[in-house]
């Protein structure tokens, strides 16, 4: 059935593409082939091969109303040819810059040119971009994280550098939310966003954005912009909620998974760190769902809570939030590096661990199966789109040289699938 389901792309995508369909045909005409796979289950409906990106390695995507797709690419200064990273897909195989090369392009590059530990601290670039989201306006934003990888380390980052910049769809740019040191820290590292654009969530009557902070050195939270004043914060900083589990160790393709470390000491055993990743808004707005990356471990915080901004006006607000954040629960035998919620409120729940995508029934508390598949080489980012399908990037995410003694074990294409879900894009505006 897999195999039926690939030539169907595969014929579509040969017409279309004359060139480098012999590639493609001998990459996807078995689809175990491009990937080490020890086993063939499968449930769900079908996988529907969107794209194949055979250049750049990309975490994030969205898919506005009209179909278009864009993905991004964080930035690995040495490792990879990084041309752009906010792109929009022009073909089965190909992306272009977005919103334009030369956005993509710090004139001072993509290190800080006075600290090579730091990248750029350039405000009106995009250094290195982990997450892409079209929000309920079709209006695409990007996450910078400013914190491009060289040399096998991720840099911290210089003020400019960390970001959510909006465009609309042609390229003209309205809003650019450059976070303050006290909100970014150097070592944050701005990992995924959502918005709830209702005038009613905070007074400037503009919406919020919630954004996690992922950062490998602890000091994990989830971060809030206030998107009328440009006014941020930060709440569940440094927890045990948004921080990673001690000596988290997993499992891929039924194999158990040690991170080998190529930042010095090079060549020890270690564990992923990774904090608060995955996150999703409720349906209705009314609460933030989160997973840090290195925990099976899903949370929920009521948004009322994230929305009080921490300060001598509110003394208590940290410590509420804290204490009103519920554990919902471990996430069936997998941690998670995307969540996405529907309008029908169902939440979908990447499962790197298991191949596939987990569906959590909030209301009733129920975890279901929801798709599984040998192609599902670590799920990262989750996207509903208006046309009532679940898109996420496929892209081999623990084979990348700094996790694997130096040693790229990642091999081209990475993909985007899509699969039919019964309810469309949460709209909150
Ligand atoms: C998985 O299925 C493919 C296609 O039928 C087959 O070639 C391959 O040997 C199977 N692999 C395993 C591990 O069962
Ligand atoms: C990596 O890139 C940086 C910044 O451009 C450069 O200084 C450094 O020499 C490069 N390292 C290698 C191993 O190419
Ligand atoms: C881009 O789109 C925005 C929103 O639709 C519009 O206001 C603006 O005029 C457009 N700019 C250009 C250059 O087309
Ligand atoms: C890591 O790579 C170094 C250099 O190639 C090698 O000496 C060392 O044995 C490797 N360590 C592990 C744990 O594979």
């Amino acid at each position: 059935m897999l195999n039926l389901v690939s030539a169907t792309v595969l014929v579509v995508a040969a017409g279309v593409l004359a060139q480098g369909a012999n590639r493609l045909e001998s990459r996807w005409a078995n689809p175990y082939e491009p990937f080490q796979v020890y086993g063939n289950a499968s449930y769900g409906p079908a996988l529907q091969l969107e794209h194949l990106f055979y250049d750049q390695w990309p975490t994030g995507l969205s898919v506005a109303s009209n179909g278009q797709i864009y993905a991004n690419f964080p930035t690995a200064v040495n490792y990879t040819n990084s041309k752009f990273t906010v792109g929009v897909i022009t073909s089965f195989t190909t992306e272009a810059a977005f919103p334009s090369v030369e956005y993509n392009q710090p004139p001072q590059g993509f290190v800080n040119p006075s600290n090579l530990n730091y990248g750029a601290g350039d405000p009106d670039h995009l250094v290195s971009v982990q997450s892409v989201v079209v929000d309920a306006l079709d209006r695409v934003w990007a996450l910078d994280t400013g914190r491009p990888l060289l040399d096998g380390s991720v840099l911290y980052a210089t003020t400019g550098g960390a970001k959510l910049v909006g465009f609309y769809q042609n390229g003209t740019r309205f809003a650019n939310y450059v976070l303050p040191p006290t909100t970014a820290y150097f070592d944050t590292y701005l990992n995924d966003v959502r918005f709830d654009l209702r005038p009613s969530t905070l007074p400037s009557g503009k919406g919020v954005a919630y954004i996690t902070d992922s950062s490998n050195e602890g000091r994990n939270g989830i971060i809030v912009i206030d998107l009328g004043t440009g006014n941020s914060w930060r709440h569940l900083d440094s927890t045990p909620y948004t921080r990673g589990d001690p000596s988290f160790i997993s499992t891929y393709d039924g194999m158990t998974f040690q991170p080998i470390n190529q930042e010095p000491p090079a060549g020890t055993y270690s564990h992923l760190t990774t904090g608060s990743d995955g996150i999703a808004l409720s349906a209705d707005g009314a609460y933030l769902y989160f997973s840090p990356l290195s925990s099976r471990r899903l949370y929920r915080v009521p948004t009322s809570y994230l929305l009080v901004e921490p300060g001598p006006v509110n003394p208590n607000a940290a410590n509420a939030a804290i204490a009103a954040t519920e554990f919902l629960g471990l996430m069936g035998g997998s941690h998670a590096d995307g969540l996405e919620t529907d309008a029908s409120g169902v939440i979908y729940v990447g499962a790197c661990e298991q191949n596939g995508i987990t569906m959590y029934h909030p209301d009733a508390g129920m975890w279901m199966p929801f798709i599984r598949d040998p192609r599902i080489q670590w799920p990262d980012t989750l996207s509903v789109a208006t046309n009532s399908r679940l898109y996420f990037t496929s892209n081999q995410y623990w084979r990348q040289p700094a996790f694997n003694n130096g040693t790229e074990g990642r091999v081209l294409p990475y993909g985007i699938f899509s699969v039919p879900i019964s309810a469309g894009k949460v709209i909150l505006t």
